[in-house]
């Protein structure tokens, strides 16, 4: 029988990913995160790029093993063309279209934050999962979006609303940095939240239009804090590190549930996603679980593994631009940056 099987390749910033999609079913997914940025609290591109080009082959050789298939029985190469970091999205690139015209089968370009989206269509076990329908509203945070999509089809998704500054992954990110914590800080604050007062601190929460978000406000004030307070006494976010961060997760959620119930109401769509690295936060995952009984929401959560940078993503989203026969031409090339049609 025949099989549809697609390799994904994600390189859009530190992790090289690759992943085998079998009609629909997730075969394999291998990531190489690069610890190498650790020392300098945030993604350094020419560094990114660098380990890309080391890790690409053996997670792409990995990825094939696991899945148990050879690579002459691949149907097509979909890889992340943007938005990204430039030079970690050329090695991704680069190898695919090499790949693809290695084999002689059809290349496949993919948005990464439509395939965040698209990650709930991921199945792990044939039939099992339950996945949205369309029309659905997705809540996409990550380290460099927030936003809020409709999403029409696989390949119909509007940005109804966005981040002005700050990206709702950068303020867990920066906030962390202030108070000490290694970088990516998100998943600490999550950890340390857990022990914390959510209720022990007040930040300033934006007053913006529409659906779009804005958290440069709660950065400052998070900031201001730590100054006055550490002013008085030294050892102030030390003694207070579990209230800070459950106060600070507290206020990031509330402000991006905010303009989510808001979107819910206006456009009557009741079927409602989470999605991006950010979604890992147990806080936040909570809220939609509460949302959710409370609005009388269908939710859709995606499993940990799927809501930070992967492939698996990827390969689903060049799954379903394969069955559409949308091919990419190999004079195409990378794009740091997006328009709202995603
Ligand atoms: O989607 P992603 O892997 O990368 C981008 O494409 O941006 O998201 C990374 C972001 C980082 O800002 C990281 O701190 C945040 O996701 N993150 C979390 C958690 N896990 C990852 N933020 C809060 N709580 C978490 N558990």
């Amino acid at each position: 029988m025949h099989r549809n099987l697609i390799l994904g390749i994600e390189s859009s910033c530190d992790d090289t990913s690759a992943a085998v999609i079998c009609d629909g079913v997730l075969m394999s997914n291998v990531t190489a995160s690069q610890s190498v940025h650790e020392q300098y609290g945030g993604v350094v591109p020419e560094l990114a790029s660098r380990a890309h080009q080391q890790n690409i082959i053996p997670v792409v050789d990995q990825a094939i093993k696991q899945a148990g298939i050879d690579k002459s029985e691949l149907s097509a190469i979909a890889f992340t063309r943007g938005p990204g970091l430039l030079g970690s999205l050329l090695v991704g690139t680069s190898f695919a279209k090499g790949f693809s015209q290695a084999l002689n089968i059809p290349l496949v370009e993919v948005n990464h934050l439509q395939a965040h989206v698209q990650a709930h269509f991921i199945r792990q076990v044939e039939g099992e999962e339950k996945q949205p329908e369309f029309p659905f509203l997705c809540l996409l945070v990550s380290g460099g979006n927030s936003q809020i999509v409709l999403v029409r089809s696989h390949a119909d998704m509007e940005v109804i609303g966005q981040t002005i500054d700050d990206a709702a992954g950068e303020a867990f990110d920066k906030c962390a940095k202030v108070m000490g914590l290694p970088y990516p800080g998100g998943p600490y604050i999550d950890k340390l939240a857990k022990q914390g007062n959510p209720k022990a601190f007040k930040f300033s929460k934006p007053q913006i239009a529409d659906y779009n978000y804005s958290f440069s406000g709660l950065k400052t004030s998070f900031l201001y804090l730590l100054r006055d307070e550490m002013k008085i006494n030294p050892d102030f976010v030390k003694e207070n590190l579990n209230d800070l961060c459950a106060s600070l997760q507290e206020t990031i959620v509330d402000i991006l549930m905010k303009k989510l119930v808001q979107a819910v109401r206006d456009l009557k769509i009741k079927q409602v996603a989470v999605a991006g690295g950010v979604s890992a936060n147990s806080s936040l995952r909570k809220a939609f679980v509460d949302y959710g009984k409370k609005f009388g929401w269908e939710i859709y959560i995606p499993p940990v593994a799927f809501t930070t940078d992967n492939a698996a993503m990827i390969a689903i989203s060049g799954y379903f631009k394969y069955l559409s026969h949308e091919f990419c031409d190999l004079k195409e090339v990378p794009y740091a940056r997006v328009s709202n049609v995603l």
